[in-house]
Parts: structure tokens; C-alpha cells; sequence
């Protein structure tokens, strides 16, 4: 693997993501030894003027908490020895200038014989200022290029707001750096069941017949939130539910569970299978989409009387291909539910010329839960223990928790940031993906705008609108009545 210096520049240092996601995840890696106290440097970079040790203090908090603060207090402190602040504009040559001197002095007191000058820019910024900054940061601030190494750039979540402008922002970038400098982060990408998706599918002789229109009933990916979007409600009413986790994360998930087997685990192959799927959804229409919003959204200060903007959707997708034709995706995301939880649900269709037909509580289905509880686990029916031959639902179950004791599975940003130094790109979008999943849900979004489809009001702590759940019915989704899956506790 590369040595030499490698610097952290992130940009936004004050904010929300900055301290929340990004520096945590550091810490994190640092205190795993990831990074290299002597080649790593860390730099914040925003137009709050802050000294290096009140940056410190002000992430401090989301760095450690009560439970693990003294088992990590020496890491900590050195973690935040290697942090330097450098405050400026967004725009300016002279801030960026500033950021490069103090970057190459580190550089310098880093090198060894054989050094080289890594600098990976997080832009923890608001999408509108990703053009101005990647111009600064590639007249000035680019890497010394006669000691080797790389400039990369890790950019987030929204790339625009439809598929004009992603696409304006994804000319704008382009012609600064090159796509395998490029980094966009789905977070949902770095998380243990997502990335397990691959391995399950194309490792597992079991699922390989059973994975197709053939077998497969219906797919739903479902993500919930059990609090509304207070305290952030204006970036939210600009983008909608749909911009915030559907067009992104579950868009990817479906991917990972729609796509063929790539050629080889080359990054590009990957993202060569992920296009193809998206390319094939076909024109999501209207009576296929319900879209709500939680009664209460509107009292939010930062949200305008009259929004239409979606808090919660189900929409189904199409995806007209050999494997897929007639399968209903169904994705369906809500903000202020009854709980929190992300998952996806395969259902199979029903046994042909079923003897038990009568008796059965439900179909088979395999589920994937991506979080809370991490497992999967597979409903199936058996013959219910006892003298009677009744049937009953029950499950596989590889609840993590249980299965893997002690392991602690990383956070989605830790493993991502790692991805970027090492230069590996297989869990980022590329730029045709992006312009694929936004040309999916481009004409769906305008309609929005225009008020031609309207948010149906829904309480909030619910299930979202009744009319998601009519949806689901008519698309073939058969409810298992008397059975829930519970986490194993231990
Ligand atoms: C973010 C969205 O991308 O993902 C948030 O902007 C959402 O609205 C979050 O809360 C959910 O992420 P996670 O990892 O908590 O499921």
C-alpha cells in the first residue's frame, strides 16, 4: 500500500455533516490504526473564524461519548493533535492558497525518502458551492506532483435536483477532475447488508435458480424514520423524500439486488451491471406512486403553508428486462412513522398446486434487514411441533447479533473513507449511474413541482397513508397475517 504523507482536508468543517459523520468516522479509523499518525494530517477548512483547539472542542463531543470516553481518551487527544483549522471563503484564492501552504508544510515535515503527497478533499458542503470550491481546489491546492501521489475529492448527496441540473453539476466537476478522482458517497453503500448483497446473490448456490420473475412474487425495499424532519425542515421542503432517500439509497439497493452477475469484483464491472438495471426501469406512472405528508410538517417555521412536498412515497419501479419483466419494486420511504427501520423483502410466489393451501399463514419470503438488528432471515412454513399436522410460518434466522458476537460492525462513512484513500471506487456512483437514477425519477419530481401529483395528509407515528398500503395490494403484495419476526435478544 502507498506511504507517505496523506492529508485530510475537510471542507465545511463546522457543520452539521462535518461533525456528525465525517470527523467521527476519522477518529474512528484512527483510533482502529488506519491512519498513520506519522502521515496523516487532518485539516478543517470553513469561513467561521475558529483557532485549531476550538475546532478540537467543537467536535470533541461527537467523537467519544460516556461509555467509551476513558478507554479512548489517549487516542482521542492524539486525534485531535493532528488537526489543524484554516478558516476563508468558499471563492477565494486566498483562503485556498492559505489551505495549500499550510498543507505542503505538513507535507514537507512528513517526507521520507520515497514521500508522496496524497490529499483527499470531503466536501461537507452544500451542493451549490461544489463548483466554486473543486475550481479553488484545483488551481491551488492540487498535489505536488513531482513527489508522487493524488487529489481526490469525496463529494455527497444531492447531486442536483433533476437530471438537468446533476447533469450541469456533473459537467462542472468534470471538467476539473477526472472521474477516478471523483468520489460521490451514497452512505448506504458502506453498510455491512448492502455490501453483503453481492456476496449472498453470487456466492450462494441456493438463490441463483430462485432469483428471478420466475420465483419472485414482488421486492420491496423500505426505509422508515420514526421522527419528522424538525430542525432541517428547509433543505427538506426543497428536496422531498423521494430526492432525500429514494432516488439515492434505495435506487442503489435495488441495483445490488436487480443487477446480473458483473464480469469479475473489478469496481467497473460492478458499475457497469448497476447502469444496465437502472437503464432498464421503465417510465414510473402515476397510479403507481402515493405520496404523503405527515400532518404537522408545515408548522415547521422553515417550511412554507402550502407544500406539497413529499415526507413520505411508495412508488413502484419497473424494470423491463428478461429477469425482471412484471416483478413490482416497490420503494417506499416516510419520515415521522411508527418505526425506525430499513429493510428488503423478497416475497415468493405461492407453491403451484399447493396441498396446504388452506392452512398456511403466509408466502415465503426473504428478508434483509439493513438496520436496526441487522439479519436475514427466511420465512418459511413448517409443520407446527405436536401431535396435530398443522402447518405454521417460522423462520431461518442469521440475526447478526446473535451470529457474530462481539464483532462490531463498522459505521457506512468509516468504511467508505477508507475506500477513498485506498483508491477504490466500487462502492461510489459514477457519473452515468447518476444521470440514470435521475432520469428515473425526473418526470415523477416535475410533476411534483407542478402540483400534479398531490401529498396525501397522514398522521404522524403511522403506517403513512392508507392509499401505500391499497398500492401494495394491488401489486400483488400478500401480507403474512399472525406472525411477526423478533429479534433474538441476547
Ligand atoms: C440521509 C438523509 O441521507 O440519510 C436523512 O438525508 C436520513 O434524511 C439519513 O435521516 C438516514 O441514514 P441512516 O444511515 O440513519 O439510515
Amino acid at each position: 500500500s502507498e506511504t507517505g504523507s496523506l492529508s485530510i482536508i475537510v471542507l465545511g468543517a463546522s457543520g452539521d455533516l462535518a461533525k456528525k459523520k465525517t470527523f467521527p468516522a476519522l477518529f474512528n479509523l484512527f483510533h482502529q490504526g488506519f491512519l498513520n499518525p506519522d502521515e496523516v494530517h487532518i485539516f478543517g477548512y470553513a469561513r467561521t473564524k475558529l483557532s485549531d483547539q476550538e475546532l478540537r472542542d467543537k467536535i470533541h463531543g461527537y467523537l467519544v461519548d460516556e461509555k467509551n470516553a476513558s478507554e479512548k481518551a489517549d487516542a482521542l487527544s492524539k486525534f485531535l493533535q493532528l488537526i489543524k483549522y484554516v478558516s476563508g471563503p468558499y471563492d477565494s484564492e486566498d483562503g485556498f492558497k492559505r489551505l495549500d501552504k499550510a498543507i505542503s508544510e505538513h507535507e514537507i515535515s512528513k517526507r521520507t525518502s520515497e514521500g508522496s503527497s496524497r490529499r483527499l478533499f470531503y466536501l461537507a458542503l452544500p451542493p451549490s458551492v461544489y463548483p466554486p470550491v473543486c475550481k479553488m481546489i484545483k488551481a491551488w491546492c492540487t498535489n505536488k506532483s513531482d513527489l508522487g501521489g493524488w487529489t481526490r475529492i469525496v463529494v455527497e448527496k444531492p447531486f442536483g435536483k433533476d437530471l438537468e441540473s446533476a447533469e450541469q453539476l456533473s459537467s462542472q466537476i468534470g471538467a476539473l477532475f477526472d472521474e477516478p478522482q471523483i468520489y460521490r458517497i451514497d452512505h448506504y453503500l458502506g453498510k455491512e447488508l448492502v455490501q453483503n448483497m453481492l456476496v449472498l446473490r453470487f456466492a450462494n448456490r441456493f438463490f441463483l435458480p430462485l432469483w428471478n420473475r420466475d420465483n419472485i412474487a414482488n421486492v420491496q425495499i423500505v426505509f422508515r424514520e420514526d421522527f419528522g424532519t424538525e430542525g432541517r425542515g428547509g433543505y427538506f421542503d426543497e428536496y422531498g423524500i423521494i430526492r432525500d432517500i429514494i432516488q439515492n439509497h434505495l435506487l442503489q439497493v435495488l441495483c445490488l439486488v436487480a443487477m446480473e452477475k458483473p464480469v469479475s469484483l473489478k469496481p467497473e464491472h460492478i458499475r457497469d451491471e448497476k447502469v444496465k438495471v437502472l437503464q432498464s426501469v421503465i417510465p414510473i406512472k402515476d397510479e403507481e406512486v402515493v405520496l404523503g405528508q405527515y400532518e404537522g410538517y408545515r408548522d415547521d417555521p422553515t417550511v412554507p403553508n402550502d407544500s406539497n412536498t413529499p415526507t413520505f412515497a411508495t412508488t413502484i419501479l419497473r424494470i423491463d428486462n428478461e429477469r425482471w419483466e412484471g416483478v413490482p419494486f416497490i420503494l417506499k420511504a416516510g419520515k415521522a412513522m411508527s418505526s425506525k427501520k430499513a429493510d428488503i423483502r423478497i416475497q415468493f410466489k405461492d407453491v403451484p398446486g399447493d396441498i396446504f393451501k388452506c392452512q398456511k399463514q403466509g408466502r415465503n419470503e426473504f428478508v434483509i434487514r439493513l438496520q436496526p438488528s441487522e439479519a436475514m432471515y427466511m420465512k418459511l412454513t413448517v409443520k407446527q411441533p405436536g401431535l396435530e399436522m398443522q402447518t405454521v410460518q417460522s423462520e431461518l434466522d442469521l440475526s447478526y447479533k446473535q451470529r457474530y458476537q462481539g464483532v462490531s460492525i463498522p459505521e457506512a462513512y468509516e468504511r467508505l473513507i477508507l475506500d477513498t484513500i485506498k483508491g477504490d471506487q466500487q462502492h461510489f456512483v459514477r457519473r452515468d449511474e447518476l444521470k440514470a437514477a435521475w432520469e428515473i425519477f425526473t418526470p415523477l419530481l416535475h410533476r411534483i413541482r407542478d402540483g400534479e401529483v398531490k401529498s396525501i395528509a397522514y398522521k404522524p407515528g403511522s403506517r403513512g397513508p392508507t392509499e401505500a398500503d391499497q398500492l401494495l395490494e394491488k401489486a400483488g403484495y400478500l401480507q403474512t397475517h399472525g406472525y411477526i419476526w423478533i429479534p433474538p435478544t441476547l
